[in-house]
């Protein structure tokens, strides 16, 4: 599967999100990762569907969505209308995970469930037929600039393989923290092939750079 690299808007600048969201188009960026935090699921706050919608017209690349909020049943819906492509909930987050990613696919958009580091992934083999994309947490949800977990790379091998045993290899393994050219290497190794990076791109002298040296 080809490598695809989905910057974090979360370490953006905030001020001016629309031209974050254009800046990484014209730097070659495959999608656009839209980190949405509750205050609840995770201690820390940040946007909801008014600004995805505010900067959807700002490119055409698709956003990836990424909810870590509580009851996400609730709300999917908003998302998808405000621009989502694809949805992630968290499993940790949803009392009845399949209906929730039902729901997001049969909204028309692409489905994803996301693991917490401490999370088994023993549900994994009974909602394949139900995910277009499993996000494995490298960091503990909630902030950007944390350090790379390196027990994660385990769980991408163990996800990999049971994707392929179950003849599902166009599942996405989607990996998300602390992730820089040397952890992406790794991840790719074991699996993954959807790089979210927020610090590694942002920190670089200009995103066009960060994202060329994930490349
Ligand atoms: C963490 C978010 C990440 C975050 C990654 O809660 O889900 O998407 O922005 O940031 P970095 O790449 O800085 O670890
Ligand atoms: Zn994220």
């Amino acid at each position: 599967m080809p490598i695809q690299i989905a910057p974090s808007i979360l370490s953006g600048d905030f001020a001016n999100m629309g031209q974050t969201v254009k800046a990484l188009d014209l730097a070659g960026a495959d999608m656009i990762h839209i980190d949405v935090m509750d205050g609840r699921f995770v201690p820390n706050l940040t946007f909801g569907p008014p600004l995805i919608a505010a900067i959807r017209e700002y490119t055409s690349l698709p956003f990836d969505v990424h909810l870590m909020i509580a009851e996400p049943e609730r709300s999917v819906a908003d998302y998808i209308k405000a621009g989502a492509d694809r949805v992630t909930v968290h499993a940790e987050a949803c009392l009845h995970l399949q209906r929730t990613l039902a729901l997001i696919r049969d909204a028309g958009v692409k489905a994803g469930v996301a693991f917490n580091p401490a999370t088994a992934v023993d549900a994994l083999p009974y909602i394949l037929d139900d995910v277009d994309l499993v996000l494995v947490m490298t960091v503990n949800p909630g902030f950007g600039g944390q350090s790379f977990l390196a027990p994660m790379l385990h769980k991408m091998r163990a996800v990999r393989q049971m994707l392929r045993d179950r003849g599902r290899d166009q599942t996405h393994i989607e990996v998300d923290g602390g992730i820089n050219d040397r952890t992406a290497k790794q991840c790719i190794a074991a699996g993954a092939d959807v790089l979210v990076a927020g610090s590694h791109v942002f920190s670089a002298p200009t995103v066009a750079q960060g994202i060329a040296s994930l490349r």
